[in-house]
Order: structure tokens, then sequence, then C-alpha cells
């Protein structure tokens, strides 16, 4: 159900729940400083308690009661790339309720770009959201997304369709060199020009990352039906119960419903790549065929790509 941006900063002060509009994907908000509230996101959500939320915020000021202190590197990343699909763990500030950051000493923080969603913040002050799905079902780009989610009485600030498609690059801030958890649209070159020093990629198959990054313990972004990577070499028997993605050509495969190609537009791909899961299932196709990325294409959002269909997979 839309509201408008009177509505949704009412639903909030009231300590409720909504759906709001971000440039990577809709989140599911409530007021960061709200125990009760936010108790609610991890219901409806049905996540674990320990997979820590994100914060956002509509100005640099924000910083000040959400971070114990603000090191140079996250004052010049937040200069450069907010607002934007950088999400910077820092430090918190004791007053950052625990529910928020899962227990944990640090809590993660983005200026998002949608202007819907910095004016609701405003009105309303910081707002915690993680992507508004159910727990394991792919991110919402757009708001019949969260409405297949969680019904069409849902309340959901409607922003249209997220314009980058895939959920914000969560950098670490607090340990001796800048540390990328989840990859995203801004990636480590962009980090690194910034900084003018080296970033970690953690590697995901080290267990000692992992603690680092509770996200990557759960499960994610996972359809119904099953993906795999497929080699163009074995598109030969094209299957009409099947979806398939392809980021360069049609490979002499029909051009139907549940075929798509990119042409080597890897940033449509990413816009696309959660409605196409959806929509997968929607047909009811028991198998998803992605094309797999080699390594002569160097694009930004290759990492990221890559890391969320592999998620899709290994669920
Ligand atoms: O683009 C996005 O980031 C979207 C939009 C709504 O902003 N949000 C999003 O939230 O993707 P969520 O909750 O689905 O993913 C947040 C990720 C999780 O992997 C979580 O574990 C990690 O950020 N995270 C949050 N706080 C953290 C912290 N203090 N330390 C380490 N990881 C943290
Ligand atoms: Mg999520």
């Amino acid at each position: 159900m839309n509201v408008d941006i009177e509505k949704a900063a009412n639903l909030i002060r009231d300590g409720e729940t909504v759906g709001i509009p971000t440039e990577t994907v809709y989140g599911l908000a409530a007021d960061a400083f709200n125990v009760n509230a936010v108790k609610k996101i991890f219901e409806q959500k049905g996540r674990p308690a320990e997979n820590p939320l994100i914060v956002h915020i509509s100005d640099d000021s924000h910083l000040e009661i959400l971070a114990a202190k603000i090191p140079d590197d996250a004052k010049k990343l937040a200069d450069r790339f907010w607002p934007g699909p950088l999400s910077i763990i820092l430090q918190k500030q004791a007053g950052v309720p625990d529910i928020v950051t899962g227990g944990l000493g640090t809590v993660a923080i983005r200026m998002p770009g949608h202007p819907l969603t910095l004016s609701l913040i405003e009105k309303t002050g910081p707002l915690t959201a993680p992507s508004a799905n159910k727990s394991g079902r792919p991110s919402p780009t757009h708001p019949r997304h969260i409405e297949q989610d969680f019904g069409e009485d849902f309340p959901v600030l409607n922003g249209g369709s997220s314009s980058i498609g895939l959920e914000s690059t969560v950098l670490d801030l607090t340990g001796d060199f800048p540390t990328i958890l989840r990859p995203g649209f801004v990636d480590a070159k962009m980090i690194k020009d910034v900084l003018g020093k080296k970033v970690l990629i953690p590697d995901k198959s080290d267990e000692s990352s992992k603690g680092k990054s509770p996200g990557t313990r759960f499960t994610h972004y996972k359809p119904m039906a099953a993906v795999h990577w497929v080699e163009p070499a074995d598109l030969q028997t094209f299957r009409s119960d099947s979806y398939y993605l392809l980021h360069s050509q049609h490979f002499g495969i029909p051009e139907e419903k549940n075929v798509h190609a990119y042409n080597g537009n890897y940033k449509f791909f990413a816009r696309d790549l959660y409605d196409h899961f959806r929509t997968a299932d929607h047909l009811s196709c028991s198998d998803i065929f992605v094309e797999p990325f080699d390594n002569s294409i160097q694009h930004p959002l290759i990492p990221a790509l890559k890391d969320r269909i592999e998620k899709a997979i290994s669920s």
C-alpha cells in the first residue's frame, strides 16, 4: 500500500515499520533508536537476531550520534560517495541500541541516494533498515516485490524501481586496513583511489573473516528455482521450463520471456537480477541458468554480481 512521506513519518514515529526506496534495494525501516520498532523488523523479516542492521542517515551530523569516532577515512569516503551505495562500519556510540548492531561494538552507516528517503529521514532522524524481503528471499527492487513478501496492505513509500538493484558495498573501517565485507557498486579500486591505501577483500572461504561479516553466515538471495552457472557451450539444449540470464549474447537460443541477454550491459544486468529471480519463480521455472563471467572481463559490478549469484547457487 503506497503511503506518502507524511504518513510514512507518522508510522515511524508511532513505532511502526515502513518500506523505503533506496538506489540499491528497498529497505524495511524503523526508528533506529526505538528498540520495540527495531524488534518488529526482525519479527517481520524472520531475521536472525545476530545479523546486524545498517543505519540510514540524511546528514553528516547524524554520524556523531551513531559513531564513537569518525576517522578521516570515513570523512573522505562520505564526501566522495554519499548519498550513495556505500555502508561504512565504525565503532558505535553507546546510545545505539544493541538490537541494531546484533550486540557488536560497531555500527554500519550509510546515506542512501534516494530523495524521498532522504526527506523522510530529515523528518524522523536515522532509520535502521535491512532489505525489505523475507529473510532468505531476493532483495526487493520495486514496491511489488515488498507486496509479494509482506502483502498488499504493507505500507511502502513508493520511489519507483531501484536504479542500482544490488545492495550497498559494506566497508569495515575498524581494522588496520579498510576491508570490503560485501561487494557492491562502489568497488575496491574506487575506495583505494579516494583513500590512497590498500583495500582488503577477505577470501570467502576464510573462516576467520566470517565473524567480521555476520551477514555471510546466513542464507541469502534464494529463489525457489535452482540456480546454476552454465557455460555457453552447454546452452545448445534450450529448456522451456528454465530461465536463462546471459550477460553477453543469446548464443542462438530463442528470445523468449524466460531468456534474457544483456549484451555486456552489466549495469542493467545488476539492476534486473533480483526481479529475474522472482519472475523465474513466478513462471515456476525449475532452474535458472546464468552465464559465468570469465576473468578477461573487467567491470566494477562483476564482483558484486558474482557474489549475489554464488549466494543464490549455494543457498
Ligand atoms: O543497500 C543496502 O545496503 C540495503 C539498503 C536497504 O540500504 N540494505 C541491506 O541491508 O542490504 P541488509 O540488512 O540486508 O544487509 C546488511 C549487511 C548484512 O550482511 C550485515 O551482516 C552487514 O550489513 N552489517 C551490518 N552491520 C554490520 C556490522 N556492524 N559489522 C559487520 N557487518 C554488518
Ligand atoms: Mg538483505
